[in-house]
């Protein structure tokens, strides 16, 4: 049967709707950067009631939301008045886990100027981030320190979502240490913490990065350490598990050995890699590895990989992969032995 009128007309309306999918991360940005879901958490209110409160025009206001609101964050009544959605409650400033920061570096001027760039990414097989930026993401942002702090609270906030269910996917037997490397202010390494007894911790990362670590809690005193450094170079030593999470797939494969290096390396003996990340299936399906993966390009060299990717990545790093381990969030553990 050919198909109708109606179908290719949806079909068409269906295809604009993603070309014009771009949108989307600047409109949430827009309404996050004049707290609306802050507002509206006391109560609906009109664009007009809104711009009164952030000093934002009114009908311009009105029409992002408008937008937003086909997309299920905020509703709309027939007041004209916008209310809160269980989607505008992750954009909370105090929602637990919030998605706020994460929002707010993603659709970011700094990342967007170099995803508009993504065709130059994919015929030089490089990322575009120091063509455009003149430097490479993570030397870009020892000179910017506020979109620093806007990438570090926002990889802290995705995080947030999926640290306690990752911590629970793994046995770490009493006793164990646990060196989390490039473990960010220390989210996954206090979830880790908190669910196994007798667990010790040690947090690495950039000196600025540790600076504003989340460890310190009466609960976990003396069960853990945070040290700044640079994992290219060596990480802290006589560790029994090394867990590296979203961090390979910033890296470019040489520079992943390197890591993976330094923690062969340092590890106790009969020591264990864990690196958490996605791990891309082979299909047409929607995994949010795939989108992940693709956001990488245009910032950092690295990428996600294949179950095949990961047994060949460990092998050329001197471990042998040994379980694949899958959690309720999108990303797993890779469990590696040294060889
Ligand atoms: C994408 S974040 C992941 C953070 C954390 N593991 C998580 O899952 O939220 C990558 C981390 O690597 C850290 N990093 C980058 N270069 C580093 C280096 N040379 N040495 C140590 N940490 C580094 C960054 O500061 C950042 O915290």
């Amino acid at each position: 049967m050919s198909e109708s009128e109606q179908e290719f007309q949806d079909r068409v309306e269906k295809l604009c709707e993603d070309i014009f999918g771009f949108l989307f991360p600047s409109a949430l940005r827009t309404a996050i950067r004049l707290d609306v879901p802050d507002h509206l958490a006391k109560g609906p209110r009109t664009a007009a009631e809104l711009a009164e409160l952030n000093g934002a025009n009114a009908a311009y206001l009105e029409r992002v939301l408008r937008y937003l609101a086909t997309r299920n964050v905020f509703r709309e009544d027939e007041a004209g008045r916008f209310h809160m959605t269980p989607e505008a409650e992750l954009f909370r400033s105090d929602a637990q886990p919030s998605l706020r920061d994460f929002a707010l570096v993603a659709a970011h001027e700094v990342v967007l100027g170099a995803a508009a760039r993504l065709y130059d990414g994919v015929v030089k097989g490089k990322t575009v981030f120091e063509d455009v930026h003149g430097v490479g993401l993570f030397e870009y942002m020892s000179g910017n320190p506020e979109f620093a702090q806007s990438f570090d609270k926002g990889m802290s906030a995705f995080s947030d979502t999926e640290n306690p269910v990752i911590a629970a996917s793994y046995e770490f037997p009493a006793g164990a240490t646990v060196v989390d490397v490039g473990g960010g202010r220390g989210g996954l390494l206090r979830s880790v913490l908190e669910q196994h007894e007798g667990v010790k911790g040690i947090l690495l990362d950039r000196d600025h990065v540790v600076a504003g670590h989340m460890l310190d809690v009466p609960e976990l005193a003396g069960r853990w350490e945070a040290v700044g450094g640079d994992f290219l170079e060596s990480v802290p030593a006589g560790g029994d598990y090394y867990v590296i999470k979203h961090v390979l797939h910033n890296w470019s494969e040489e520079d992943g050995l390197r890591i993976l290096d330094a923690c062969r390396r340092a590890m106790a003996e009969g020591g264990r890699i864990l690196v958490v990340d996605a791990v891309i299936p082979r299909d047409n399906a929607f995994h949010p590895g795939k989108t992940q993966d693709l956001m990488m390009m245009p910032i950092v060299d690295g990428q996600e990989l294949t179950k095949e990717g990961f047994q060949a990545l460990f092998a050329k790093a001197g471990f042998k992969l040994t379980r694949i381990i899958d959690t309720p969030s999108h990303s797993s553990i890779v469990e590696g032995i040294t060889e």
